[in-house]
């Protein structure tokens, strides 16, 4: 063979490996898109630019009333309500309100919550009439009270920390700051305390070391860079919808300005996830927060995203459970870390958390919230050879994290009191048929609102649940405010998610089903809820639309 045959060959062969392993990349990629969800939630970066296209635009006062195209009659009846709320909210919660304008300018935080609590379009026009009062200034039992004296059931749960009831964890603050009160905040060294702590954190997460952290942002943190640093792989693959914290790796869209390149997000329960699984080769972990079981592929419910009635929730317990064996097959196979970020259901769905809720096991668990009896906390469970942070034969290969305030003594104090109630008879006594009682709680209060003829629902995770509404609206988001005027204090999601101490008793329970029923009824009196054979979720997304498009164009 000649010179010029055995170049044409090799050009042939070396074309031949080219073409093959671009259409191998080709296949990855294809294979990546279908594993995406159809929705915004899932295409984060196509999420994050057409959010930065929506313009500005709200309605004025005639149209606040009508934006569904409601009749007069029904706008009028609206408005007297709305007037009649806000007269009562001006008067009610007066003094709440006023510390609340003040300190509104000062603190960032308020600006936030406050602009977000509904759809922009109806957002100033609320804040005006309806303000909200972000100040409280006691607890008592399952109620909280305001500047005002007015007593709410307390159903924020304090962003989920609040597990055993508000008196519990002032008791622990307590006596855990009684006792490390010696040493006292002294942070490098360790107060004894946390010696026990770890081994019943072992016991608990049935894994062999422990980290301390500051808030559950930083233990998912730290756990995902365990998995990079171990597997030597880059990427970390989260759940479409699924919130771990606010770090930019964990939140690749809205909200984040910069995209996060080694983060994956895909489809919850689905077999194109798992292929892609089995398939790439830079996945170093897979981020499950259990509570995506109540909504999978869906973001946290917020009313402010209440522009119409799509909002749906429905929990399957059998269904989440077999996923997640799935799941934990193919990550054992493909020596992928599984990571179960129990932040927020640790400690509230089981004793041993959503690894013994569903019967599956993950290589590290991260717990918050109230694990800490009531301060900050982030913790991070995990195997001997994946929460190690150096190589025994590369001294110069670490795996750094600090942190000034981790395992601070008077934190350590708290989770032990918290620790240690948990192997009572009354800190077990609180797991049995939990969730037979709050099955049986929302069931019951659905079954009232349906024999009231009521659009609203609930669904729940346990103690975990969130409103939908059954009659298509562009006026969900008022629920909220007529909950509060019936003594029903929620976050700033609104109906999004109530979250409920397992300290409820059936009378306080009973208590606040009667308001919330109450509520319904007054804001279907008021005229919200009016409907027309027109009027469906698909004609609100679209005049909706319309208006974007319109205010983009031509303002
Ligand atoms: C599942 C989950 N992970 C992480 C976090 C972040 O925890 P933190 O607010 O303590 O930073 C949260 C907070 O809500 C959470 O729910």
């Amino acid at each position: 063979m000649g010179a010029w045959a055995t170049t044409t060959l090799a050009l042939y062969g070396a074309g031949g490996a080219a073409v093959a392993a671009s259409l191998f990349k080709l296949r990855r990629r294809l294979e990546l898109s279908q594993a995406k969800h159809r929705s915004l939630a899932g295409h984060s970066r196509m999420a994050r630019r057409l959010a930065a296209l929506v313009p500005f635009y709200e309605y004025d006062e005639a149209r606040f009333f009508c934006a569904d195209g409601a009749p007069t009659d029904v706008a009028q009846c609206r408005r007297a309500g709305f007037e009649r709320l806000s007269a009562l909210y001006k008067t009610r919660f007066a003094e709440s309100i006023r510390r609340t304008a003040e300190a509104a300018d000062i603190i960032s935080d308020l600006q936030f919550t406050g602009a977000y609590r509904v759809p922009f379009q109806f957002s100033r026009y609320t804040r005006k009439h309806l303000p909200s009062g972000a100040f409280m200034q006691s607890t008592e039992g399952v109620t909280i009270t305001d500047l005002d004296g007015n007593r709410f059931y307390d159903l924020t749960g304090s962003y989920g920390v609040n597990v055993l009831g508000y008196g519990f964890y002032k008791d622990a603050i307590e006596r855990g700051a009684a006792q490390v009160r010696e040493l006292g905040p002294v942070l490098g060294p360790y107060h004894p305390v946390i010696v026990e702590n770890v081994k019943l954190l072992k016991e608990i997460s049935g894994l062999d070391e422990i980290s301390f952290h500051m808030s559950g942002t930083e233990a998912v943190m730290q756990a995902v860079r365990l998995a990079r640093y171990h597997t030597r792989r880059s990427h970390l693959v989260r759940f479409c919808g699924a919130y771990h914290g606010w770090w930019g790796d964990v939140q690749p869209g809205i909200g984040n300005p910069v995209p996060a390149h080694e983060t994956h997000t895909l489809k919850d329960m689905s077999g194109d996830t798992l292929r892609v699984l089995r398939t790439r080769r830079d996945i170093a972990c897979v981020l499950v927060n259990p509570l995506q079981a109540l909504h999978p592929n869906a973001s946290a419910p917020s009313d402010s995203a209440l522009l119409d009635s799509g909002r749906r929730a429905h929990f399957d317990k059998d269904a989440y459970a077999a996923w997640l064996k799935e799941l934990r097959a193919v990550c054992t196979e493909r020596n992928i870390v599984l990571i179960f970020d129990e932040v927020f259901v640790g400690f509230r769905v089981a004793r041993g958390g959503a690894q013994e809720y569903f019967g599956v096991r993950a290589d590290l668990v991260t717990y918050g919230k109230t694990l800490g009896g009531g301060l900050p906390i982030g913790v991070v469970c995990g195997r001997h050879e994946l929460m190690k942070r150096f190589r025994d034969d590369r001294p110069a290969d670490i795996c750094f994290a600090r942190g000034s305030f981790n395992s601070h003594p008077y934190v350590m104090g708290a989770m032990n009191e918290f620790l240690h109630h948990l192997h009572t008879p009354a800190g077990q006594a609180i797991y049995q048929n939990l969730d037979g009682t709050w099955n049986a709680r929302a069931e019951g209060l659905n079954a009232r609102l349906r024999a009231e003829d009521l659009p609203v629902e609930v669904a729940n995770l346990s103690s975990i649940w969130t409103v939908y509404y059954t009659r298509p609206s562009r006026y969900n988001w008022m629920f909220q405010y007529y909950l509060r005027a019936e003594g029903l204090a929620l976050s700033w999601v609104g109906t999004g998610r109530l979250i409920f101490s397992l300290n409820y008793t059936e009378a306080d329970f009973e208590q606040v089903a009667e308001r919330f029923v109450a509520a319904a009824k007054a804001m279907q009196r008021d005229g919200w809820w009016w409907s027309h054979p027109e009027l469906t979720n698909k004609s609100i997304k679209r005049a909706i639309l319309k208006e974007t498009i319109a205010r983009r164009l031509f303002a």
